[in-house]
């Protein structure tokens, strides 16, 4: 009996180490997951990984959607309609995915705005603000080049409206205008390009960012808020109690309450 748990740690470790020694992944991600964050950090830090969590269900609900559109004008409006009424939990996976990129949107401006209001933009994370401006412009894109896709009325003239607006931008308007239009007409080449767009180029680079953006977050670590005493030199006063305290302050779990041991 006593040798099962040392088999189990055994069979388990394997590969794991197999992977380490080979690639140090398992120590990266360990230093991923405990690296350490300042001890006020709150709820409102928790903006990033909501947009990085809507981005994710945007690109699940995506591809399975792509599995049964179909970017043509004859077909796509009907293959949206199947979508909707026949595929199975389609109207589902549909639905998500319209409503989540506004919630992806929303969430992006939150997350900017905590962002601006903690002055977590200033040095050294200059950088990863540039970043984070690409991937809401990236990110507005995706909204513009999605709503297309379903080829009806308002689809068809939102894009019109939107075309003209890029077109009036002075110097390189009109030829941003022809390249998204892919001609004189909004038409089907629009829609092959807007689709290619939507599901290839663009999403491919708000990943490529997405992991700078990451990458930049863990390499300088996360911002204290701005009320912070100890972001701002000062010693704690006191030893930080080990109550519960709520939802707000993290503490150890299993930890001891009230003060008790
Ligand atoms: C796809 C969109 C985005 C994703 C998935 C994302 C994800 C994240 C995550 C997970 C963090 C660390 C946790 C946090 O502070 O919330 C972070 C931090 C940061 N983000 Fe974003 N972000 C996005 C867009 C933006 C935008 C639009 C900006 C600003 C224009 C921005 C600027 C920053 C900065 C400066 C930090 C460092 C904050 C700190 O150190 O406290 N991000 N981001």
């Amino acid at each position: 009996m006593a040798r099962q748990p040392n088999r189990m740690q055994q069979a388990v470790n394997f590969p794991l180490d197999w992977l380490e020694e080979r690639s140090g992944l398992v120590g990266g991600v360990r230093y991923f997951l405990f690296r350490k964050v300042p001890g006020d950090t709150n709820w409102m830090q928790t903006l990033g990984s909501a947009t990085l969590t809507a981005f994710l269900v945007q690109t699940i609900t995506g591809v399975i959607l792509a599995m049964y559109y179909q970017p043509t004008p004859k077909d796509a409006y009907s293959s949206i309609q199947n979508i909707t009424d026949h595929v199975t939990m389609g109207w589902l996976v549909r639905g998500m995915h319209r409503w989540g990129a506004s919630v992806f949107i929303i969430l992006m401006f939150l997350h900017m705005g905590r962002v601006f209001l903690f002055g977590a933009y200033k040095y050294p994370r200059e950088l990863n603000w540039i970043v984070g401006v690409l991937l809401l412009v990236m990110g507005m894109m995706e909204g513009f080049t999605g709503y297309l896709l379903p080829w009806d009325q308002t689809a068809y003239w939102a894009t019109v409206v939107g075309i003209n607006l890029n077109g009036t931008a002075p110097f390189l308007g009109p030829w941003l205008a022809q390249f998204l239009r892919s001609g004189q007409e909004i038409g089907g080449e629009t829609l092959t390009r807007f689709y290619s767009l939507h599901m290839l180029l663009i999403p491919g680079a708000i990943i490529g960012l997405i992991t700078l953006h990451l990458y930049l977050v863990i390499r300088l670590g996360v911002t204290s808020p701005p009320w912070s005493k100890e972001a701002a030199g000062q010693e704690r006063a006191e030893e930080p109690s080990t109550a519960r305290a709520g939802l707000t302050r993290p503490v150890a779990r299993g930890g001891a309450v009230g003060g008790q041991d």
